[in-house]
């Protein structure tokens, strides 16, 4: 029986002046639901056009971080900034300018059952942008393309399957031609080659539009394949951020029983 490995300590991410920084900067994000303190001063930085993959397990508060940052949850304490703006005390307007410039790939997709899937990738155009219909059609039909999905624009969702509804929901983030793009899960429940077809289309997006990236997924094989930082949530904090590299190589103890995937260590077993 070896020695429980010492457990390091927290890295401190806190930025001094977040009004002056490009990207994602959270500070101190806290929220508790029902006396349960899921984020606890959540300290976490996104580099512009940096893609950064957020790991930790089930439970650990990683879509609650996601929707923080466009603000679909207010925290309790902290502040979020967006290219030096202050989400957290936007006011209405300001808030829906800056949701504009996120696509968000929601865990399941989160397609409308009643349209088709080119009138779910363009919703967001025909509401927005002002384009005649006809316009939002190509350029809905342009982003099925680039997801591999020119053949099924007039179907509805249930006519797909999972890995399709996923792309599907992929071009509809994209639609708006993003900034920012977050990812919830983005292959988890899809055969592995279908998984790694939406990598590939994750890592497409980045070279070719540039997209600043945050990615949730438990998908290690995903994470290593996409990421430039990956962070990992346990308890509300960051407890460790690093390259591929960095992280492929670690030996702190939780981020090593993450990436392997062992029901033996510091994280236990529930
Ligand atoms: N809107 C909400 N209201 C109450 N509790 C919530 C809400 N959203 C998330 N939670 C709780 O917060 C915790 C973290 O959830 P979540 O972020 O979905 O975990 P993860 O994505 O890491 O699996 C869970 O215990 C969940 O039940
Ligand atoms: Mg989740």
């Amino acid at each position: 029986m070896t020695a429980p490995a010492a457990m390091p300590a927290p890295p401190d991410f806190h930025v001094a002046d977040p009004a002056a920084r490009q990207g994602i900067t959270l500070q101190g994000v806290t929220k508790t639901f029902q006396g349960r303190k899921v984020l606890d001063g959540l300290d976490l930085t996104i580099a512009r056009g940096e893609t950064v993959v957020i790991i930790g397990r089930s439970g650990e508060g990683k879509s609650v971080l996601l929707k923080h940052i466009v603000r679909l949850l207010e925290p309790d304490a902290g502040s979020i900034w967006i290219d030096g703006a202050e989400v957290t005390t936007l006011p209405r307007e300001g808030l829906f300018e800056m949701r504009k410039r996120f696509g968000m790939l929601f865990q399941g997709a989160a397609l409308f059952d009643s349209m088709t899937i080119c009138e779910n990738v363009g919703l967001g155009l025909s509401e927005h942008s002002g384009l005649p219909p006809q316009e939002v059609r190509e350029r809905a039909c342009n982003c099925l393309a680039m997801v591999g999905l020119a053949q099924v624009e007039d179907k509805l969702p249930s006519e797909l399957s999972g890995g399709m509804k996923k792309r599907a929901g992929l071009a509809r983030a994209i639609a708006m031609e993003p900034d920012y793009i977050l990812y919830d899960e983005p292959t988890t429940g899809l055969d592995p080659i279908t998984g790694d077809a939406i990598n590939d289309l994750i890592l497409k997006l980045q070279q070719e539009l540039h997209v600043t990236s945050v990615v949730v997924t438990h998908d290690m094989a995903s994470a290593f394949k996409i990421a430039d930082r990956v962070a990992m949530l346990n308890r509300g904090r960051i407890i460790y951020a690093g390259s591929v590299d960095e992280i492929r190589n670690t030996d702190h103890p939780m981020v090593r029983q993450f990436i392997e995937g062992s029901a033996h260590g510091p994280l236990g077993l529930f």
